[in-house]
Formats: C-alpha cells, structure tokens, sequence
C-alpha cells in the first residue's frame, strides 16, 4: 500500500511501524522492524533481554529517531511530521513503562493532572475532574491524595495508566508493566489492561505474562536481535510441542517464574 494515498481516517493501520532500524553505540539494535496495528487489536511482544523491545516501543514513539524506517499513525508518518505536529503525534500516544514514572512530590490526582494541565492548558477544576475519573476507572477512586509513597506498585502502575489514558491515547505502548511488581500485585494491573482493552484500546505491550498472551491476544510477536524473527497466534508459536523460539523461551520462562 502507498502510504500516502493512506489519508487520515481511512482505513489501514492504526499504527504501523515500517522497516525501522537504529543503530546506537555502533550495534545495530534494530533491524527493519516492521508491524501494525489496526484499531482495537492487542499485540504481545515478547524475547529475550536485549533484543530491542524497549528501544522498538521508543523509535514507535519517535522519542528515539529511528536511522531508517518511519512509523504511521492514521495514515500520518511521523518522519514527515514538524515539532509541533510530532508533539501532537506523540500525545496521541500513551506509554507505560516498567518502572511507572511517576511524579514522588506529587499526589495521584496531581500525577494525572500534570499533563493535562502544562500539555492540555486545562484549568485546574477541569483537569481535577477528568484526573478523578481516570482514577476512578482504574480502581483508585478515594485513592487521590495519596503520594506515591504511600502506594503499592500496583497502584503506582495504575495511576501511571490513568495518566496515560487521561491524555485520550490512540494507542497505548506498555513496556513491561507488571515486570517491577511483587507477583500479588501483577494480576490487578493486567486487569486493568484487559478492560481497556475490551473497552477497544489499541495496544502493543512487551510482556512475559505468557498466560495473559495466550488469553487475550491473537497475535505474538517475538523479537530477538533486533528483528522479529517469529509472528503467529498463541497456538501456533506457543503450544506445548511447538518447535518454535518463542514456544521454547516461554517455556524456558515458566520453569523459572513458576508460572
Ligand atoms: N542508548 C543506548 N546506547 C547504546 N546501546 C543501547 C542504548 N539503549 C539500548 N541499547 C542496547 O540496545 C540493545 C537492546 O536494548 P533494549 O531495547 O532495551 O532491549 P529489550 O527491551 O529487548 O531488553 C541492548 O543491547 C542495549 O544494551
Ligand atoms: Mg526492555
């Protein structure tokens, strides 16, 4: 398809990130990386420490520039995209990050309001309002005036998807969320990311919650070297016979997680 007969709104990929490559400290981090996502769908990104996850889901934000390559968001790429149009790109992209991110002198509702307010220009009551309900979907309603602190990871996690989702992400990039998490606390945070999900999130998400996957997702992607090396549905690539990599490195997991 011609990306530019792909017009805002038309159909196509929500994003899609094509032949993305980056080179940092002389290594060669990513390799022509390409996927999409279409409105609504949730892909699983999964592989081994190192093999550019993290860096993928930066270049996918433009925070990091990829060497080559480019990434659409409704059709828009984002290389062709000046500063203010590439900050708009990038509002309209939510990412979540393993180690949360948040703001220790400020309280969860001022955690979410913050961008709202310096990013938005939202007065203070509106952005009040809008960070409460955002809390309140995560299941942190009564929880506002809580620091950090006082918080459990998982809660920290979720006023960081609250903050996320205040913004009205398109999309949403989770890198690891539940990876920095005690193992009590990881099954309310992927609650969280299954009922945005089936509320039509669209999503990409580097995880090693196998079982979580296998539940929700109709596509894996497995990525090591800096390439995908393997794409398929959870039976395919992750059945217990499968002869596949990403079969192999989730079962290798679990014999270490227990899980
Ligand atoms: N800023 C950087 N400069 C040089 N190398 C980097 C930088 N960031 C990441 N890397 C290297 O890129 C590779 C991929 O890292 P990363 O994207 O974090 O992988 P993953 O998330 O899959 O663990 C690693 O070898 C890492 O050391
Ligand atoms: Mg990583």
């Amino acid at each position: 398809m011609d990306p530019s007969s792909n017009s805002p709104g038309s159909p196509g990929p929500l994003l899609d990130i094509r032949g993305v490559s980056k080179t940092m400290g002389g290594k060669l981090i990513l390799d022509e990386v390409s996927l999409n996502l279409n409105k609504g769908e949730l892909k699983v990104l999964i592989g081994p420490s190192g093999g550019g996850k993290s860096t993928l889901l930066q270049c996918a934000h433009f925070l990091v520039v990829p060497d080559a390559g480019d990434v659409f968001l409704d059709g828009e790429s984002a290389r062709e995209m000046g500063k203010k149009d590439i900050r708009l790109f990038r509002e309209k992209i939510g990412m979540i990050f393993q180690d949360f991110n948040l703001f220790d002198h400020l309280n969860a509702r001022d955690n979410v309001a913050v961008a709202l307010r310096r990013v938005k220009g939202m007065r203070k009551a509106p952005a009040y309002k809008r960070a409460e309900e955002e809390l309140e979907r995560v299941g942190l309603g009564g929880k506002e005036d809580l620091y950090p602190a006082q918080l459990s990871g998982g809660q920290k996690q979720r006023v960081s998807i609250a903050r996320a989702l205040a913004m009205d992400p398109k999309v949403m990039l989770l890198d690891e969320p539940t990876s920095a998490l005690d193992p009590e606390l990881i099954g309310e945070v992927l609650n969280v990311i299954q009922d945005l999900f089936q509320s039509g999130m669209t999503m990409l998400m580097v995880t090693h919650q196998v079982g979580f996957a296998r539940h929700l997702t109709k596509e894996i992607l497995f990525m090591e070297d800096g390439r995908i090396t393997e794409r398929g549905s959870p039976e395919e690539l992750l059945d217990e016979n499968s002869p596949s990599r990403a079969g192999l490195f989730c079962r290798k997991l679990s014999e270490v997680t227990g899980r």
